[in-house]
């Protein structure tokens, strides 16, 4: 019944899913209660990791560099905080936030304007706050193409650079933006002598431009970009579904076979879809246009029956119900060639041929005629919509077969464990080069792009809990890999700095662009090794990812959630279920010493773990 029940659900979802309509833009990050002052600011989502919500004294929209200078002016002059905030606020960790609540916020809003596109040298340049979507909207008038991008368009430049964003490919220089920029120009703090702020324009061959390639907003406030483009080309795109048992050894090598090549995993169906991605040369035939279906506009209606029966399904462990939607979504993208279509309308063959302009990247739940919130971005935070944590993670490549390994024999033991990450489309594997960036890859890699479930409550466990949490400490500690800036919960982040050769040379750089720390914060100094503290320790803390469990308070003991080794990586410390009767004596022991609110939490737990009972 339960079952029947929650296809019926996922089958209504997907008919909604696919209707496009029409959506109601992201709202503005930062809400003021007066005209540009006493503002907080969140992200897209609308939560931080630790939830926090974080506060600013003003917002300044500075329109020109002109003015962004004498707002860092006065603000150095009077030794005020600043933070750099985007249209959009993307960053799921901290980057945006203040230390305190007198800070100043700088939004570059307004600072969107494409300043020069030459197609003879091939180069552009734009504003910070420029989206990728219309860069390579003006790039392709001038017959110009980025070749490498991150496949969501609602991203300001200054705020891709800021945390490292890439696409993917081992090719040329990589598939990180920032290893395209030729030129910064970058407004900094400075002394009373040079009028307290100081414009440096730093350019392809300079030091300090590889501290600000990455430089997680801490030097300053990026005002202009030059990147350097190559001639419109087409791409020739075919997914092909295989199974996932030599997955270790094809992920190794399939980056150097395909320019663009990516992989979407689906551990627990143990499947993998392959992207054969190539240029073409432009006389091939095709007018393909890539538009991913997560990142439509989506009936409202649509994206709380999505959650509900998400709620219901971990409320009640019905992993089954999570595996049988995983299936149908999975199909449903491969049904609709992942928002491939070969001429804009439908899509009809393999493979998709077409611009570039029109293959690398898509975003159109931005597209913005206000609709009362009818439908809207899967993720918006103003409706009953998706909710999720996402960890993603570099692994060198010469590791990528053991950790990829690993996680099979995580899901051999538990093998509905990651159905919950196929709900949210797979695991997305991107290839990323080593760079020059002081802050970015340290070495050829592959990017796993996890998301999953997250709760609204953040003291309520998710299903399967320990099996993430195994896979998210092997990925870091086990295989140290690197955390996405802009992504990932505080545990990915510790320890981060060490794993960066050039951190000295960055923190220098800082010292001398900001030696007062105006621009960095207390996330920015731990990320940095700066200070002490990414992760925070307190009751139920492991539960969000905000530290690792030491002891069973870490976790939620009350309900049967214990502080454990893993299974396959015994040094990684989880969350774990234990047996039902262990838990019961628990609370029953608690019961006895306990107050009646205790007991009355008793039934509610005996209650919700029915379900996880009759789970194998
Ligand atoms: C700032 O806004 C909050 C509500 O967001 C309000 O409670 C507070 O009084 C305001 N403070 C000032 C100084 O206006
Ligand atoms: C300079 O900063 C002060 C205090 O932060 C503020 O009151 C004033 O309006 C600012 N002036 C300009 C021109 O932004
Ligand atoms: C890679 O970057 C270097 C330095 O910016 C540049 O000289 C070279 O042309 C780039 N190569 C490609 C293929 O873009
Ligand atoms: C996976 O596919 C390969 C061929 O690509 C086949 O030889 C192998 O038996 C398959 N494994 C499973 C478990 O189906
Ligand atoms: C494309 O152009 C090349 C020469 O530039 C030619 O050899 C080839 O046959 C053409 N292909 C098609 C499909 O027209």
């Amino acid at each position: 019944m339960a079952v029947l029940h929650s296809q019926k659900l996922i089958l209504l979802v997907v008919i909604l899913w696919f209707c496009m309509a029409v959506c109601t833009p992201p709202e503005d990050p930062i809400r003021c209660s007066s005209k540009n002052s006493n503002c907080t600011i969140t992200n897209s989502y609308g939560a931080f990791p630790d939830r926090a919500k974080c506060r600013a004294a003003d917002v300044a929209y500075p329109t020109t560099e002109e003015e962004l200078t004498s707002i860092v002016a006065n603000a150095t002059m009077n030794r005020r905080k600043m933070k750099v905030a985007t249209r959009f606020s993307h960053s799921i960790p901290k980057l945006v936030c203040q230390e305190g609540e007198d800070g100043l916020l700088i939004s570059t809003k307004n600072l969107n304007r494409i300043r020069n596109v030459d197609g003879l040298s091939r180069l552009i340049s734009v504003e910070s706050g420029v989206t990728l979507r219309q860069l390579i909207n003006e790039a392709a008038k001038a017959g110009l193409a980025l070749p490498y991008a991150p496949y969501w368009w609602g991203l300001t430049i200054g705020g891709l650079l800021g945390t490292g964003a890439h696409g993917s490919t081992l090719w040329g220089n990589g598939s990180s933006v920032h290893d395209y920029v030729v030129q910064i120009r970058i407004v900094s703090p400075a002394g009373a002598k040079e009028g307290y702020a100081r414009v440096r324009t730093l350019n392809d061959g300079d030091p300090e431009l590889d501290a600000a390639r990455v430089s997680l907003g801490v030097l300053g406030v990026i005002s202009q970009v030059t990147l350097r483009l190559q001639p419109m080309f087409k791409r020739s795109i075919t997914y092909l579904t295989k199974n996932d048992s030599d997955l270790g050894d094809q992920a190794t090598t399939f980056g150097n076979q395909h320019e663009f090549a990516d992989l979407i995993w689906y551990p627990s169906q143990r499947k993998v879809v392959y992207r054969l991605d190539d240029r073409v040369p432009s006389n091939v035939s095709g007018n393909g246009l890539l538009d991913f279906p997560g990142f439509r506009s989506t009936a409202s209606v649509a994206l709380a029956v999505i959650r509900t029966t998400e709620e219901n399904q971990e409320s009640r462990g019905d992993a089954d119900g999570k595996c049988i939607g995983a299936v149908l979504t999975a199909s449903l993208l491969k049904t609709g060639a992942y928002g491939l279509t070969n001429d804009g309308i439908a899509f009809t063959h393999y493979p998709v041929v077409g611009f570039q302009n029109r293959l690398q990247a898509s975003g159109t739940c931005l597209d913005s005629l206000e609709d009362a919130r009818i439908t809207a971005c899967p993720w918006d935070p103003r409706i009953k919509g998706l909710f999720f944590h996402q960890t993603t993670i570099s692994i060198g490549l010469s590791k990528v077969k053991s950790f990829i390994q690993d996680v099979q024999k995580l899901v051999d033991l538990e093998p509905k464990s990651l159905c919950d990450v196929e709900l949210y489309d797979g695991i997305l594997m991107r290839y990323v080069k080593a760079s020059s960036a002081y802050l970015g890859k340290q070495e050829d890699a592959l990017d796993f792009d996890i998301t999953y479930y997250r709760s609204k409550d953040p003291n309520i466990p998710r299903l399967y809990e320990d099996i993430l949490e195994e896979v998210e400490q092997m990925a870091v500690f086990k295989y140290g890999g690197l955390p996405h800036w802009g992504k990932n919960r505080n545990v990915a982040f510790e320890g981060v700095i060490k794993k960066y050769k050039n951190a000295k040379s960055f923190l220098k750089v800082k010292q001398i662009y900001d030696p007062l720390g105006l621009f960095s914060s207390q996330w920015t100094d731990q990320v940095l090794g700066v200070k002490d503290g990414v992760t925070i320790v307190k009751e139920g803390c492991a539960l969000e990812g905000l530290c690792l469990c030491s002891q069973d308070t870490h976790c939620a003991p009350k309900k049967g959630y214990f502080c454990r080794p893993g299974k396959v990586y015994e040094n990684a410390r989880i969350t774990k279920l234990e047996s039902v009767t262990i838990a019961l004596w628990g609370l029953f022991a608690t019961a006895l010493v306990g107050s009646l609110t205790q007991v009355t939490a008793y039934e509610s737990v005996a209650h919700s773990s029915t379900g996880m009972l009759s789970e194998p």
